[in-house]
């Protein structure tokens, strides 16, 4: 059987390092992303597809194609993340009063739905064995782990994908023998989502996007797969609910 991975969110920081370095293991890998430029440095195995708006429409489309090919996926890695947009005003809050409308749709519309609706069709194009299904989530998601406070939107829509693929983690193990679903933090890692942030990390707590791709890697590989649904960070270690 082919390994074939798909890396949705292709042009983010971590999405482009993830996708160079599936192509060193993986027969052929599939990059979603909204943007359309096409990378000459890609490898040959890597094919590129544009998708403007990842709706429900769009993702049914295109899996349903992969489909049709006899194409099924062994792991899939969706990188998906909103945390700040300047030109939409849109910060992390810091108090009550910073919560609004606009932001909390904008959070929960990219940490949650998106990643949801690939989700809810990959169940269809996994391969019957042995599949994995990543999610790229945030140690501020963690209920538990919440002593700071704050960044309510994205706090909550990251605790809300959490929740989804713990869920999801239950039909799926139902519906494909040994699958795998695995929420993971990266750790600060160096790219526009966490530039603003990045002042007060150590310079050796923030990762190139490079060495965040190959702990993933190396860690999703040695995750015990009789456990359905994993929360771990860029360490390997266990993230608490
Ligand atoms: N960087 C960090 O320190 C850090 C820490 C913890 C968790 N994370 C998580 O890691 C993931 C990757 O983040 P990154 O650091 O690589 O940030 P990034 O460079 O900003 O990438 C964000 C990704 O989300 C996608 N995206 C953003 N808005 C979207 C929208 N409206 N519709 C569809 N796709 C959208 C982009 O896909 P396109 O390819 O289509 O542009 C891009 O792949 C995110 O889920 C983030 O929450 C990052």
């Amino acid at each position: 059987m082919a390994n074939n991975t798909l890396i949705v969110g292709a042009s983010g920081g971590i999405g482009q390092a993830l996708v160079k370095q599936y192509a060193q293991n993986s027969d052929h890998v599939y990059a979603v992303t909204r943007v359309t430029k096409t990378d000459s440095d890609m490898p040959n195995n890597v094919s590129l597809h544009s998708m403007k708006l990842q709706n429900d429409a769009a993702i049914s489309e295109f899996l349903k194609g992969l489909k049709s090919d006899g194409i099924a996926l062994s792991t899939v890695v969706i990188t998906t993340g909103f945390l700040h947009n300047d030109d939409a005003g849109i910060h992390p809050e810091k108090r009550l009063e910073d919560i609004s409308e606009e932001a909390m749709a904008q959070y929960f519309a990219v940490n949650t739905i998106i990643p949801s609706l690939w989700v809810k069709q990959l169940v269809n194009v996994m391969d019957k064995h042995n599949a994995t299904v990543i999610c790229l989530s945030a140690r501020v998601g963690s209920i538990s782990d919440n002593g700071l406070g704050g960044w309510y939107g994205y706090r909550a829509s990251k605790a809300a994908l959490n929740m989804m693929m713990k869920t999801a983690s239950v039909e799926y193990k139902r519906r494909l023998k040994d699958t795998m679903l695995v929420c993971y933090h990266p750790g600060t890692v160096d790219t526009s989502l966490s530039k603003p942030f990045q002042k007060n990390v150590a310079a050796k707590k923030l990762f190139t996007p490079d060495y965040t791709a190959s702990q993933l890697i190396t860690h999703v590989a040695s995750l015990d797969r009789e456990q359905v649904c994993h929360f771990i960070d860029w360490n390997g270690e266990v993230v608490t609910w």
